[in-house]
């Protein structure tokens, strides 16, 4: 694989991150992690969408300019991306001048290219999703379904960008590219989008919204903001419409996935193909629509007060790091469906995964190996070099090594949490083998051989399971590693079935838990808050 460029939606900036804005840079970011595994040249790429008249009215109503509303906002996201080890190669925001400068540049190529044109239109405009509703998409009360709220009505001269003339080619490329659109049952719903598509508005007139990047020719009109954020994927890594792109671009594009929420998959697989296909510019090779967050099985809402920000369950807590968190809402949905967090469901979740099953694992037989051993793994351990003496190492070290493939396939088709279900089976199967094979009762019967290679292939599984659960918990994959003298940055084609070297492996002071139970007095704390 030569490069992998990936993004995530940039999130508006009229508010402090929530759950469901960590849920897509987590998952987005286990993505890129796994794929750095697979490639030297990963782009993951994230941001704040600053401009529209949501945040131009937040900004008003707290008495201060639009600008330092999305500077005190942008720092939010980028504070809550660090605790959650969001580990992305480029910030971008809108409000950027050399994003403001390609977008006006973009907007001028599709004017000059007659794609976009001006027209007089009256429709009915929700400043939720910042765009013009079609009224058959109203509910039956005429509110928008998304944000039930009632559209205004505008009555404007606008741009419109000429999106019903690629109509049929997007409909065509979405039915000859099945893999296009991830989950597949969503590209129906797109097709049936496109059946009614219309061209759409791309400025707004500045007397109403005041807030958005200037079109070069025509001081009375803004850009508005899906043309403006939508073209965040392009600009953040150096394309420039009239002239020769940066190198960064041109290796980089096309993107290999945009991972966006399903409510705005719309956008993402009409809008902005039909931009793309009007730039003449390649289009993505996937699209991942993921599913949406509860909380409590309630959809979040400030009127319902019950949205939670991420880094208060890191506090509620006192997590040092965030693979917990991580862990529990990368697996709360499997591809694409909706998901739910719960104080009391992660406590029990991560607690049984991590510290239970695979933590444990890792702990108790280091101790073993420390115990019998004196922490030293002998050549005749070995499943791989020497006589298979204990029934079942063969095919646990085998089922382990073709678990990589496995897991690499299920990333291939964003199945996140799937792919996690995976890798804990290799953990169970691996706990099943210790309660079969009981090195302890081994050791008593002085049957040493066996014993040490219960534990020896035990420590080898354990490598593979460190790299496979790097992407999701990186602080207790390195510490994982650490403890087995592994290289955790080792690409995964690259891993053998040899990785535990023999000689002396750990000393007692050395083995640590890698990950601490979730507390309960702490998680009942949180609860009642
Ligand atoms: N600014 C636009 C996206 C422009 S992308 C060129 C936007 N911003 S948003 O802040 O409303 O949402 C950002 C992302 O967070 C979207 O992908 C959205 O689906 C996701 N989520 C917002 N709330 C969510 C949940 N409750 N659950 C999961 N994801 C959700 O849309």
């Amino acid at each position: 694989m030569d490069k992998y460029y990936i993004t995530t939606a940039i999130d508006y900036v009229n508010g402090a991150p929530h759950i469901g804005h960590a849920y897509e840079k987590i998952l987005t970011d286990i993505i890129a992690r796994h794929y750095s595994q697979r490639t030297d040249n990963l782009f993951f790429l994230t941001g704040t969408d600053e401009h529209g008249i949501k945040i131009q009215k937040t900004a008003a109503s707290k008495g201060i300019t639009p600008k330092e509303l999305c500077d005190e906002n942008a720092q939010k996201f980028k504070a809550a991306w660090k605790a959650l080890d969001i580990n992305y190669n480029k910030f971008i925001r809108t409000t950027d001048e050399d994003h403001k400068k390609i977008v006006q540049k973009i907007f001028q190529k599709l004017k000059d290219k007659g794609a976009i044109y001006k027209h007089e239109y009256e429709g009915w405009y929700c400043s939720g999703c910042e765009c013009f509703l079609n009224p058959k998409d109203l509910t039956e009360d005429g509110l928008c379904p998304d944000h039930m709220k009632k559209p205004d009505i505008v009555k404007e001269e606008n741009y419109f960008f000429k999106l019903s003339a690629y109509k049929d080619a997007i409909i065509k490329h979405i039915k000859d590219n099945p893999d296009f659109i991830v989950p597949s049952f969503r590209a129906t719903e797109v097709i049936n989008q496109l059946e009614d598509i219309q061209d759409i508005s791309v400025s707004r007139s500045k007397e109403n919204v005041g807030w958005g990047i200037d079109i070069l020719d025509d001081p009375e009109q803004s850009i508005y903001v899906w043309i403006d954020a939508l073209s965040n994927y392009i600009t953040a890594i150096g394309y420039n419409p009239d002239g020769e792109s940066d190198e960064q671009f041109k290796k980089l594009w096309p993107v290999d996935v945009h991972v966006i929420g399903k409510d705005i998959l719309k956008f993402h697989s009409i809008y902005w193909i039909g931009i793309l296909m009007a730039l003449e510019l390649p289009l993505p090779k996937h699209i991942f629509a993921h599913g949406w967050i509860t909380i409590d099985e309630t959809k979040m809402s400030k009127s319902l007060g019950n949205v939670v920000s991420p880094t208060s369950v890191l506090e509620n807590f006192e997590l040092e790091y965030p693979d917990a968190f991580r862990y529990y809402m990368a697996t709360s949905a499997p591809c694409g469906r909706d998901g739910n967090y719960s104080d009391n469901d992660f406590k029990e979740k991560v607690n049984a995964h991590l510290a239970n099953s695979m933590g444990n694992l890792l702990n108790r037989t280091l101790s073993m190996l420390v115990k019998y051993f004196d922490g030293e793994v002998k050549e005749e351990f070995f499943v791989t070099k020497s006589p298979e003496k204990v029934s079942g190492s063969l095919s646990l070290i085998k089922e382990s090594a073709g678990k990589i493939k496995v897991v690499e396939n299920h990333f291939n088709h964003f199945e996140i949490a799937e792919a996690a279900q995976e890798i804990m089976s290799i953990v169970d199967s691996a706990n099943k083998y210790v309660t079969d094979n009981a090195p302890w009762t081994l050791a008593k019967e002085e049957k040493m051989t066996e014993c040490g290679q219960v534990l020896t292939t035990v420590l080898e599984v354990m490598c593979v399971i460190s790299s496979l659960i790097y992407p999701y918990c990186p602080n207790i994959a390195r510490e994982m590693a650490k403890q087995l003298s592994y290289d955790i940055t080792k690409k995964l084609e690259d891993i053998t079935t040899d990785e535990i070297k023999p000689g002396k492996l750990i000393s007692k002071e050395d083995i640590k838990p890698v990950f601490l139970r979730v507390d309960s007095e702490l998680a009942d704390k949180s609860v009642k808050k």
